[in-house]
């Protein structure tokens, strides 16, 4: 008999294409979710699950279906995923890494020039008609080149817009729990620095932690009072890592620049607050919206779910334990 494979929401067609051919797909080919109750109800007699990061993959549903063996998420990020809970369940958990670096990445850098180059900010007063002669102090921002990057967070994405940095002539500082070799750092061109340095020294301090206990608000009202108040936060990693209110007290008291903003504490709310403030430009959790990327990460969890089916070790296991003999 086939396994039974729930796909829990619209993906490219590619990847609808790979698990056909492997098993018998139910595919909730809609936006929408399914809800808690639903998907629990729809996951009863499958034995993979293609999710994403906004299906809520807990322990309720993993009991709710009883022959699960594999969640393959279509996201980088899992923090959707009790993984711990799937891990005691005997249940593989898979991501999406490396195919959306560059794209993240890409965005990331987006957002920190658009954002000190007051771009959206500019497009707004041009559409608006006011714009009426070119003046000496319109619309100035930020220079990006020649200044200083911090990452927080030097993984794989941390690891490009450091690559891109380089482009600008900047200096780049990195904060991680674990610190690059000294030729790595040296082939970078980046330095170590302790969170407090990073963010003291920072004209633009770039997020790229996952989410987890111990990086939620690792960004709060204490490490914005550090910041210059030149400064300009980007956050494409998890909206909780920073604490949002803090954030909308330091832009609106001007105490840091700005901010650019793909991801929020409470998605897909955005807190009126920053909604009303020019000097954030935001975005909707699109850093990977590349159609290749998005794509890529469709096709790439659908092969993490057949390999589990067919016995085969995914390519990108979370919690790698589950495999052991
Ligand atoms: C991820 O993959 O975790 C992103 O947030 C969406 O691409």
């Amino acid at each position: 008999m086939k396994p039974g494979i729930l796909v829990s929401r619209h993906v490219y067609p590619e990847a609808i294409d790979i698990l056909s051919a492997c098993g018998d797909v139910q595919y909730n080919d809609s936006s929408e979710g399914l809800g808690a109750d639903g998907l629990a109800a729809a996951a009863a007699d499958k034995q993979a699950i293609v999710s994403q990061l906004t299906d809520r993959m807990d322990a309720r549903l993993m009991d709710a279906a009883s022959g699960l063996k594999v969640i393959a998420n279509v996201a980088v990020g899992f923090d959707n995923v009790d993984v711990p809970a799937a891990t005691e369940r005997g249940i593989v958990v898979t991501n999406t890494p490396g195919v959306l670096t560059d794209t993240t990445a890409d965005f990331a850098f987006t957002l920190l020039m658009a954002t000190a180059r007051r771009v959206t900010e500019a497009e707004r007063f041009l559409r608006s008609g006011e714009w009426h002669q070119w003046e000496i102090d319109m619309m100035c921002g930020h220079d990006i080149h020649h200044h200083t990057l911090g990452i927080v967070g030097l993984g794989r994405i941390g690891r490009a817009v450091a690559r891109r940095a380089r482009g600008f002539d900047m200096r780049v500082l990195y904060n991680d729990q674990n610190r690059a070799s000294d030729d790595d750092e040296r082939a970078m061109g980046i330095e170590f620095a302790e969170l407090e340095t990073l963010l003291r020294e920072a004209d633009f301090v770039s997020l790229h932690v996952p989410l987890s206990d111990a990086t939620t608000h690792c960004i709060g009202a204490g490490e914005l009072a550090l910041m210059k108040p030149g400064a300009i936060l980007v956050n494409t990693a998890r909206g909780p890592v920073v604490d949002e209110a803090a954030l909308a007290d330091a832009l609106e008291r001007r105490a840091i620049a700005g901010a650019g903003l793909d991801v929020f504490e409470n998605e897909p709310a955005v807190s009126p607050r920053l909604l009303a403030l020019d000097n954030v430009v935001l975005a909707p959790h699109i850093a990977s919206a590349s159609i290749k990327t998005r794509t890529r990460m469709c096709t790439m969890a659908a092969e993490n779910a057949v390999a589990v089916l067919q016995g085969r070790a995914p390519e990108n296991p979370v919690n790698p334990e589950v495999l052991q003999p």
